[in-house]
């Protein structure tokens, strides 16, 4: 597959930069990875991945040859044209979206007819415009700008890289448009070419919408509880109207992540700048925040008292196949526990190393069976096969309890019952 394809730079080294970089190279670009982090540059040109995703590293020796990284955006300026940017984008005390590390790359670029910025990481909408605002008073106008949101999935990055279920592409005329639509051509998506504003939306309603939709599935299974219904037949019956489709209906104990929790507060945050109240999204965080913590009750419900508890959290990674921990349901779950005086001992396939630097006072354990050893309660929180295929008469034999908390609804309750467990779900009867 390698027809030679125009080079590009990509700014950025994250899940996002590294996934595309790589995506690129794969349709046959010559790309130029650029990273302020020395440390992180080091480790790549060794051939080192520094995160945890299915696929990557494989990519990325297969393409090694067309890969070259640099702390130095010139290097990437001589090379190629169009300069892709995946810097982070955090939240700010205010909700708001950071963008100082985009703004430190508009600075970082000369003067130039011959380049544009091409944005991949998550901005407000209207980022585009201010940005192109920053051009001109630089006496940069010559730069062109795209807006190209990414929708990949961490855990699937790769796949859902090389098989799209759209491109999205917002630009103003000029060279630039054209040539990132050209560069995503050997996928054959369905491409949205549309205006910049627009494309920065899309990126953000996308995340706000599936963030609403998980919300919901959870008040849905909250309400099954109260009412003897089973929420993951509920998710079933309406899953299969083509209208509201299955995906992301899996009631649990909320959503994580860099993206969902990050981008629905900051669209609110935007609606609010502009003086709308984006009543929906409030109710989406809301629910999000207390489905984090229901396990507690549970919990309460049958051991009473949590002070002196042993509590296996099995999985803490924020969703499976990946390590990454930002915003995990785990951490508030913990949290919570310590403050109740429960004793926690912890175990994920892959994600223990970032757990580490982010959690302290529990046990990581080697081995789900180490972790349930003595524990008067399990409680799933994130749904690593690994964990799926567990042997629950194994797990009976080492608990000192007899209570499995299912929180995310993917284990199969016979299963676990048949153990002389007592199965709990979120919403399930
Ligand atoms: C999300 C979007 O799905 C991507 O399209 C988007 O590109 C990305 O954010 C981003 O903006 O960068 P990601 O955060 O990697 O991707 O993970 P998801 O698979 O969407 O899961 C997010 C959270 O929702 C996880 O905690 C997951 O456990 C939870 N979830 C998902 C549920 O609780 N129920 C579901 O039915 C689905």
């Amino acid at each position: 597959m390698s027809v030679a394809r125009q080079p590009i730079g990509v700014i950025g080294t994250g899940y996002v930069g590294l996934v595309t970089a790589a995506g690129f190279a794969e349709l046959g670009s010559e790309v130029w990875c650029i990273d302020i982090d020395v440390a992180k540059v080091e480790r790549l040109r060794r051939g080192e991945v520094p995160i945890y995703e299915p696929g990557l590293e494989e990519l990325l020796k297969r393409n090694s040859s067309r890969m070259h990284f640099s702390t130095d955006i010139a290097d990437a300026l001589e090379h190629a044209r169009l300069l892709f940017v995946a810097v982070g984008t955090p939240p700010t005390y205010s909700g708001d979206a950071d963008l100082s590390a985009v703004r430190a790359v508009v600075e970082a670029i000369p003067a130039s007819d011959r380049h544009a910025l091409v944005m991949k990481s998550t901005v407000p909408c209207g980022t585009g415009a201010s940005l192109t605002r920053v051009f001109a008073e630089q006496g940069k106008d010559g730069l062109g700008y795209v807006s190209c949101p990414e929708f990949l999935k961490e855990g699937s990055a790769v796949k859902d890289f090389l098989n799209p279920d759209r491109v999205v592409v917002g630009d103003s005329g000029g060279w630039a448009g054209d040539a990132v639509v050209e560069l995503y051509s050997p996928l054959d998506a369905p491409l949205v070419r549309t205006d910049i504003a627009s494309a920065e939306m899309v990126k953000l309603a996308s995340n706000a919408f599936l963030a609403t939709k998980i919300s919901f599935i959870n008040e849905i299974a909250n309400v099954c509880e109260e009412t003897g219904a089973d929420v993951v037949e509920v998710a079933r019956g309406m899953g299969l109207d083509d209208r509201i489709g299955a995906k992301f209906l899996q009631a649990g104990i909320g959503f994580g992540g860099s993206c969902f929790p990050k981008d629905v507060d900051a669209l609110k945050q935007l609606a609010g700048n502009s003086g709308y109240h984006f009543q929906l999204l409030t109710a989406v965080i809301d629910v999000n925040d207390l489905q984090k913590r229901r396990v507690i009750g549970k919990l309460q419900r049958h051991l009473g008292s949590l002070a002196g508890k042993r509590v296996a959290l099995l999985g803490l990674a924020f969703k499976p196949n990946t390590d990454d921990m930002r915003e995990a349901s785990s951490l508030v779950l913990s949290a919570r526990l310590l403050a109740d005086g429960a004793r926690i001992a912890a175990y994920d396939p892959v994600a223990e190393e970032q757990a580490r630097l982010l959690v302290s006072g529990i046990d990581f354990a080697s081995s789900p069976l180490d972790a349930v050893e003595g524990a008067d309660a399990v409680v799933l929180v994130t749904e690593w096969q690994e964990l799926l295929d567990l042997d629950w008469q194994k797990v009976a034999a080492a608990m000192k309890g007899d209570l499995v908390i299912d929180g995310r609804n993917a284990l199969d309750p016979e299963a676990v019952r048949a153990a002389g467990l007592v199965y709990e779900g979120i919403g399930r009867r």
